[in-house]
C-alpha cells in the first residue's frame, strides 16, 4: 500500500520577505552561468525536431516520469510536447512503449535548457511546471524557480503558463513574481472534493493523501499570438 504523502512543512510563515528584492535584481541582470556541454547536446537533439514541427510546442518542465507529457501529447495531437527532466531514473520509469510521434522526453538541466531555448528564439504555446521541488526552508528561496536567476528566461519563452504545487506559499510567491514581471495570473486550489483531472503522478499522490494542491495560470503575454 502506498504511504500517504507528507504535507510541506516550513518555518517560513508566508511569502518570503526577500522575494520582491530578488525578483527585481534578476529582472535587471542577465544570468551568465556557462552552459553544460551535456545540456547543449540534449538541446541539439530536440531542436531540429522542434524547428521542423509544423504546429505549436508545449514544454512540460520537470516532467518526472513523463506521464503528464504523454497526456499533453494525447490531448494536443497537433502540438509537439517536450518533457524535460534532469533525473534519468524518473525518466526511465516513464512511458517507453507506444510513445506518440509528437512526444519527446529528454534528460536535461532546465536552467540550461530554458536558456538554450531562449537563445534559439523559441516561443512556446504552453509551458507547464507541475509540482517543482518546493525548497521550503527560507534560506533556500533562491532555489525556487520564481526566485532563481533563470526565471526571466523561463518567462521569455512565452505561452500559457501553468504551475501546480502542493505548497500554497510556493503558489503565492509564483503569482507575486509573475506580477512583478507584469504578468497577471489566477491562483486557485484543487482538492479531493472537487472534480479535477489529475495531471501528474505527484498530483495524484498528493490528492490521494487528502492534500490541497494549488494552481497558478497566466495567459500568454500580449505579444504572443495566442492568449487564453
Ligand atoms: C516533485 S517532482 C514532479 C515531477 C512531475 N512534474 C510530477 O508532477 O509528477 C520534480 C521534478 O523536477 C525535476 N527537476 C528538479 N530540478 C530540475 C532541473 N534543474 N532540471 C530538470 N529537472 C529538474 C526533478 O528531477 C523531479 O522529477
Amino acid at each position: 500500500m502506498q504511504q500517504p504523502s507528507r504535507t510541506v512543512t516550513s518555518n517560513q510563515p508566508g511569502t518570503h520577505p526577500a522575494l520582491t528584492r530578488k525578483v527585481a535584481r534578476h529582472l535587471k541582470q542577465t544570468w551568465q552561468r556557462p552552459l553544460a556541454a551535456h545540456s547543449q547536446r540534449a538541446f541539439a537533439g530536440c531542436a531540429e525536431k522542434a524547428a521542423s514541427w509544423p504546429g505549436p510546442v508545449i514544454l512540460d518542465a520537470g516532467c518526472g516520469t513523463g506521464a503528464s507529457s504523454l497526456q499533453l501529447a494525447m490531448d494536443n495531437p497537433q502540438a509537439l510536447v517536450l518533457g524535460v527532466d534532469k533525473s534519468a531514473a524518473r525518466l526511465g520509469r516513464g512511458v517507453v512503449d507506444a510513445r506518440p510521434e509528437n512526444l519527446l522526453l529528454l534528460r536535461a538541466d532546465l536552467v540550461d535548457f530554458w536558456r538554450l531555448a531562449q537563445a534559439a528564439g523559441w516561443q512556446l504555446a504552453r509551458h507547464c511546471v507541475f509540482y517543482p521541488n518546493p525548497w521550503p526552508k527560507p534560506g533556500h528561496l533562491g532555489r525556487r524557480w520564481h526566485a532563481h536567476p533563470v526565471f526571466p528566461t523561463l518567462l521569455a519563452l512565452g505561452g500559457e503558463l501553468e504551475l501546480r504545487t502542493n505548497w500554497e506559499t510556493y503558489a503565492r510567491e509564483w503569482q507575486q513574481a509573475l506580477t512583478l514581471h507584469g504578468r497577471a495570473a489566477a491562483l486557485d486550489s484543487l482538492d479531493a472534493g472537487r472534480s479535477v483531472t489529475v495531471v501528474s503522478p505527484f498530483e495524484r499522490k498528493y490528492l490521494a493523501s487528502g492534500q490541497r494542491c494549488w494552481r497558478v495560470r497566466a495567459c500568454a503575454p500580449p505579444a504572443d499570438a495566442g492568449g487564453c
